[in-house]
């Protein structure tokens, strides 16, 4: 027997102004998508902003239904909604905040499960590392440089 472990690098930005102009860029639009968001049973509106390699922005936000499970989170609808549009362009990154109606939120929501998997495809599809910016209202902005820091021992599509 042996231990191992997995090292998860990310980086951590206290201010807005220490990010590249593009992802402060990409991270505004992703609260602009907050406003998009439909969530009146969790109140908890999420945005997220995929860039894509020709420059393109896509925003998506958590769209909820009466049928819980049939609701979808907002990076998922942004990733798909991009990949929908520019088939064949790479995702470069993606952001997503969240806004709760019922709290200030100061720290980031990380991507639940299922989302993790999406980026993942989308990265691989993509043949390149997918910057993630994550951030709640106000607060610190995490950035995981891709996937495999926010989602070790994936399930790997090459074992199909
Ligand atoms: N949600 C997202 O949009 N992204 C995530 O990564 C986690 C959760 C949404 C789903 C639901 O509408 C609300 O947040 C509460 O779970």
């Amino acid at each position: 027997m042996r231990k191992e472990q997995f090292i998860c690098p990310y980086e951590v930005y206290d201010n807005h102004d220490e990010l590249e102009p593009q992802d402060a860029d990409l991270l505004r639009k992703a609260h602009e998508a907050t406003a998009r968001s439909y969530a009146p049973y969790s109140k908890f509106h999420v945005g997220a902003a995929v860039r894509m390699a020709n420059g393109e922005i896509v925003m998506g936000c958590n769209i909820e239904n009466a049928a819980y499970p049939s609701g979808l989170c907002a990076e998922r609808v942004a990733l798909f909604a991009a990949q929908a549009k520019f088939p064949d362009v790479p995702v470069e990154a993606v952001a997503i905040v969240a806004h709760s109606k019922t709290k200030t939120l100061a720290e980031p929501a990380a991507p639940c499960g299922a989302c993790r998997q999406v980026m993942l495809e989308a990265e691989q599809r993509s043949k390149r590392p997918l910057r993630v910016f994550c951030q709640g209202e106000t607060g610190p902005v995490m950035a995981f440089d891709g996937i495999e820091s926010l989602l070790p021992f994936v399930f790997q599509a090459r074992l199909l």
